[in-house]
């Protein structure tokens, strides 16, 4: 079974990367790829310059990525309580070729800040959108006070009641996917 983890942020220390990426591991016999958003660069969308320039090929690209998966892991980075502007430019621009960005694919959906809230509400309005998107979502964890909970140095969640609430997510991401 084939894993796309990613976080929705372009921050070369993302603490999302990190949980995607970690959460991953927890899905038994997983093929993981982790993908980057700072390898999709792309303008910032407007319609007029879809009209002159059409759809860059990095949207494609993302697409593509999406599509050889089995499973998606993706980790949500709140910015002023909604997506970072990276994912949506990128999101956006990926909705222009299939607003089905998600194609159906099985989701797990994480979120973690440094703060208590644990980016809670951009994950609230991922899950809430998803539907609409072809993202057919198994499980939603948000993680307050990352740092508090997780080892950058190992990339391991180090608090057990976490460890035991991701663990099933990720297993409910298998089972439900193979189902
Ligand atoms: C512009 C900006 C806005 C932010 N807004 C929020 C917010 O609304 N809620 C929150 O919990 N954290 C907020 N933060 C803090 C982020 O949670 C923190 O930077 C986190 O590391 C982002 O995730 P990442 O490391 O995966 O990019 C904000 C950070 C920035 C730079």
């Amino acid at each position: 079974m084939k894993i796309l983890a990613f976080a929705a942020s372009n921050s070369a220390t993302s603490i999302n990367k990190a949980l995607a990426e970690f959460a991953a591991t927890l899905v038994p016999r997983a093929e993981i790829e982790i993908l980057d958003l700072r390898d999709f660069d792309l303008p910032l969308y407007s319609v007029d310059l879809e009209t002159e320039i059409g759809i860059p090929p990095a949207a494609k690209r993302f697409l593509d990525r999406i599509g050889t998966a089995d499973a998606i892991i993706v980790s949500f980075a709140e910015h002023n309580g909604s997506y970072t502007a990276a994912y949506k430019n990128l999101f956006d621009w990926a909705s222009r070729l299939d607003q089905r960005v998600f194609q159906g694919k099985p989701a797990l959906y994480l979120s973690t800040s440094p703060g208590p809230g644990g980016a809670a509400s951009v994950l609230a309005q991922a899950k809430g959108s998803a539907r609409f998107f072809g993202a057919d979502v198994k499980a939603a964890v948000s993680i307050g006070s990352f740092h508090q909970v997780f080892d950058l140095t190992s990339g391991r969640v180090t608090d057990p009641a976490i460890l035991a609430k991701l663990t099933e997510a990720a297993e409910a991401l298998t089972l439900q996917a193979v189902a």
